[in-house]
C-alpha cells in the first residue's frame, strides 16, 4: 500500500470503500454567504472536485461517483443551467490531460441526450480517450435521476419480456442491476452528502441499499481532501452488518 495511505492515518487492514458516491451540495449557499453569484459557488465547487479525484486516485479507490446535475436540476433558472453546462465543459477540457496521465477512466450515468451537444461531444471525447485506463473510475452523474433510471430499466426489461428474449421468471436482482446505468459497477460502500441536508434527492435509489451514509455540514466548495480522509477513517470504524448478526457480519 502506498505511503500516502499510512501518512493519512488510515488503517490498511480495515480496508477502504471500493466505491464512494458523493452528493456535492451547497455551492449556492457558499456563494450566498459571500454575497456572490451562485455561479461563483459552482466554480469553486469544480476546484473541490479536483482535490477529491486526486485523493481517490492516491488511495487506489476503484470508483468515485459524483452527483453533478440531477433530473430535477433542469427546473433551475436557465442562466444557472447554462453556467453549469459551460463549467462542466471547461472542467472536462481542462482535466482530459490529467485523467489520461493518471490512468483515470471517465464514465457518465444519466440522460446524456438531454445535455447540450457541445457537452456531449467533450464527454464522448474524454470517455474514448480514457476508455483503456484501469485505475480510478470517475463516474459523473449528469442529468441523473434514480427514478428515471428505474423507469428506463423496467422499460428495457419489459421490452425483452414482450419479445420473448427474457422470461419474467428469470428476472432477479442481478438482471435488474444489469439493466441500470451502473451495470458493471459495484454498489457504493459509502455515500457522502455535503451541506448538511439529510436526504438522498433521487440519487442511486437502488444502489445505495447498504451504503454507509455520512452527512457533513461543510458546503461543497469547502470540502477538502483532509475532511474526506477523516470521513474514510470514520467509515473504517463502522460495522457493516448487511442484516446479519455481528459474528457472521463479513460479507
Ligand atoms: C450543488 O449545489 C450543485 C448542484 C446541484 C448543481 P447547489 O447549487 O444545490 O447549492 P445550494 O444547495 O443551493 O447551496
Ligand atoms: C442534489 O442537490 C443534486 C446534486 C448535488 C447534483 P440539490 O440541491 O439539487 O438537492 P435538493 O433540491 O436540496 O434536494
Ligand atoms: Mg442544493
Amino acid at each position: 500500500m502506498s505511503s500516502k495511505f499510512t501518512h493519512a492515518g488510515l488503517l490498511p487492514e480495515a480496508g477502504l470503500p471500493r466505491h464512494v458516491a458523493i452528493i456535492m451540495d451547497g455551492n449556492g449557499r457558499w456563494a450566498k454567504k459571500r454575497l456572490l453569484n451562485r455561479v461563483k459557488g459552482h466554480e469553486k465547487g469544480a476546484d473541490a472536485v479536483r482535490g477529491i479525484v486526486r485523493t481517490c486516485r492516491e488511495l487506489q479507490i476503484q470508483v468515485l461517483t459524483l452527483y453533478a446535475f440531477s433530473t430535477e436540476n433542469w427546473l433551475r433558472p436557465a442562466g444557472e443551467i447554462k453556467a453549469l453546462m459551460t463549467l462542466l465543459k471547461k472542467f472536462l477540457v481542462e482535466e482530459e490531460k490529467e485523467l489520461k496521465a493518471n490512468n483515470i477512466r471517465l464514465e457518465v450515468i444519466g440522460q446524456p441526450h438531454r445535455l447540450p451537444d457541445d457537452v456531449r461531444a467533450i464527454i464522448e471525447q474524454v470517455r474514448s480517450a480514457t476508455a483503456a485506463n484501469d485505475g480510478l473510475l470517475l463516474n459523473l452523474a449528469l442529468s441523473y435521476g434514480g427514478r428515471t433510471e428505474i423507469v428506463d430499466m423496467v422499460r428495457t426489461i419489459a421490452t425483452k419480456a414482450a419479445a420473448g428474449t427474457l422470461q419474467p421468471g428469470a428476472i432477479d436482482e442481478t438482471v435488474v442491476a444489469d439493466h441500470l446505468y451502473t451495470r458493471n459497477i459495484p454498489d457504493p460502500d459509502l455515500m457522502i452528502r455535503t451541506s448538511g441536508e439529510m436526504r438522498i434527492s433521487n440519487f442511486l435509489l437502488w444502489q445505495l441499499a447498504y451504503a454507509e451514509l455520512y452527512v457533513t455540514p461543510t458546503l461543497w466548495p469547502d470540502f477538502s481532501p483532509d475532511e474526506f480522509i477523516a470521513i474514510l477513517k470514520d467509515f473504517q470504524k463502522r460495522e457493516r452488518r448487511f442484516g446479519k448478526v455481528p459474528p457472521q457480519s463479513e460479507s
